[in-house]
């Protein structure tokens, strides 16, 4: 987007509605507070909108304009100090939306960009469009309003030219002439601030009862039009089936986006990964993956096929094998994980570790090369460096009330089927015999084995076998 600060807007005011109660969701809580690829529908506007500002406007100020369930989007967004809050307390309308903003904000601005809280596959580069198109003719242009065309444009407000400028009407209001009209309003506009006098003037004498914002750009020669050739990009969210249109949408932008970063993804029908998630150059996803939340893969990692990764950090060069299920844990570089591991929440791998199938780990630090690498559950633990852990141990670490911790010092080696009952300590290189239960702590360098002595009978074996 090629901009200098002469073409900037001086003093631009983002006004994104979003008090409506999208009753065609179904949803219990606002629509522009349903799932989207790992975010909300509201924050690909806010992003898009923030993008917008921050390279084009000198000053600018966002508000949200909220109603229905305001409170949970207003608890949602609480953190990013850049949005500001503007209450409709009954929804009369789009217009009167507007006044809940014009009304009560303190900012002086000279523009203003109106947005849906629902059309989240818009960019800053659509708003860019629409501030070029002002600026073609700025002393003449009052606003800009974008359309589109549609060949069932159902719903939509269509847009005709007449004499004394451009005229919008509602589907409610619109005659069968004007319903086959295929040109219809996008819902998005960009105006100057001395349009905003008309603004009271509207009144609701439509078949809905609602005060129209598109009456503000209809029959005023100053406001001028522009069309969008990308109609899909102008979804709006107004039931589960339009939802899952601009997730698609948005998986495939994503998936795109990380391949231009150097990630091979084989298969993009199978692999879902979350707008948040970053994956380093190199990296490789084989099919039926999953990725979610604040994931962060490293480079020249391989992933699956058959993987969950949910809010983890994996460090370069690891290799994650088939059926790996991973929550909220870190994993150092150069690791092996699976098939079939599971990471519960707060695991903290230390590189260099292998973590092998069917083995489950909950809060356990690991460190540097060492290894699990059969079919153990390893809990509350605090294991140190090049510790080798046999086939098959336990730590015994709920006693029915309370969880306990075990810590495994560096260079320890387990052999396998051991069980440690916890709290307890496997001090610095200590070694601990296949088919122990430990229920004491061993020292440093201690050998501890903990098992019944065998007993050999000679030839007694053929008195079992033949019965
Ligand atoms: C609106 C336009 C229509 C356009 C379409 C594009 C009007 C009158 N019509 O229709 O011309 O083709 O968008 O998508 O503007 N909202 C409030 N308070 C209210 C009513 C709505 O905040 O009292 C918010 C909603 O939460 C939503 C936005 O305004 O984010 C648009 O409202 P919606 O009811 O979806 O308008 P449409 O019928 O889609
Ligand atoms: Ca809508």
């Amino acid at each position: 987007m090629p901009t200098n600060s002469a073409t900037k807007i001086s003093k631009l005011a983002v006004v994104i509605l979003a008090a409506g109660k999208g009753t065609r969701m179904k949803l219990p809580y606002s629509k522009v507070m349903a799932p989207l690829l790992g975010k909300k529908v509201i924050d690909f506007v806010i992003q898009a909108a923030m993008n917008f500002v921050k390279s084009h406007a000198q000053e600018f100020h966002i508000g949200v304009v909220v109603g229905h369930q305001k409170e949970s989007i207003q608890d949602y967004l609480k953190n990013n100090s850049l949005i500001h809050f503007y209450e409709q307390k009954e929804q009369k309308g789009t217009a009167d939306a507007l006044k809940a903003f014009t009304q009560n904000t303190k900012f002086e601005y000279d523009h203003l960009l109106i947005l849906c809280g629902d059309t989240p596959l818009l960019t800053e580069n659509h708003f860019f469009a629409m501030w070029e198109k002002m600026q073609a003719n700025p002393k003449e242009n009052l606003a800009v309003l974008s359309t589109f065309d549609l060949s069932n444009p159902t719903g939509y407000g269509r847009v005709i030219s007449t004499p004394s400028g451009l005229q919008i009407m509602e589907e409610k209001d619109a005659t069968m002439e004007v319903k086959k009209v295929k040109r219809v309003n996008a819902g998005l506009y960009l105006l100057k601030k001395s349009l905003l006098k008309k603004l009271d003037e509207i009144k609701n004498t439509n078949l809905a009862h609602e005060f129209y914002l598109t009456d503000l750009f209809s029959q005023d020669p100053k406001v001028v039009e522009f069309c969008f050739e990308d109609a899909q990009n102008f979804l709006g969210i107004n039931d589960m089936n339009q939802l899952n249109e601009a997730e698609s949408v948005l998986k495939k932008r994503k998936i795109q986006n990380l391949r231009r970063e150097g990630v091979y993804i084989q298969d993009e029908s199978s692999t879902f990964i979350d707008w948040d998630v970053e994956i380093g150059a190199g990296s490789q996803i084989a099919p039926f993956t999953i990725i979610k939340g604040k994931t962060h893969v490293g480079e020249q990692v391989k992933i699956g096929p058959w993987n969950y990764l949910e809010n983890v950090i994996i460090g370069n060069g690891c290799e994650l094998h088939a059926h790996n299920h991973l929550v909220d844990s870190k994993v150092g570089e150069n690791s092996q994980l699976g098939p079939y591991a599971r990471l519960r929440p707060d695991c903290d791998l230390g590189s260099e570790t292998k973590i092998g199938n069917f083995v489950e780990l909950k809060k356990t630090k690991l460190g540097p090369k060492s290894k699990v690498p059969h079919l153990s559950y390893v809990g509350d633990a605090t294991i140190g460096s090049k510790v080798n852990i046999g086939c098959g141990f336990v730590t015994c670490n709920y006693d029915g009330k309370n969880k306990h911790q075990t810590i495994i010092e560096n260079n320890v080696f387990v052999g396998s089927d051991c069980q440690v009952v916890a709290p307890i300590t496997l001090g610095e290189g200590s070694f601990v015999a296949a088919g122990s239960t430990i229920t004491q702590s061993v020292g440093a360098g201690d050998f501890a084995v903990a098992r019944t002595r065998q007993v050999n009978k000679v030839g007694l074996a053929k008195k079992f076998l033949e019965k």
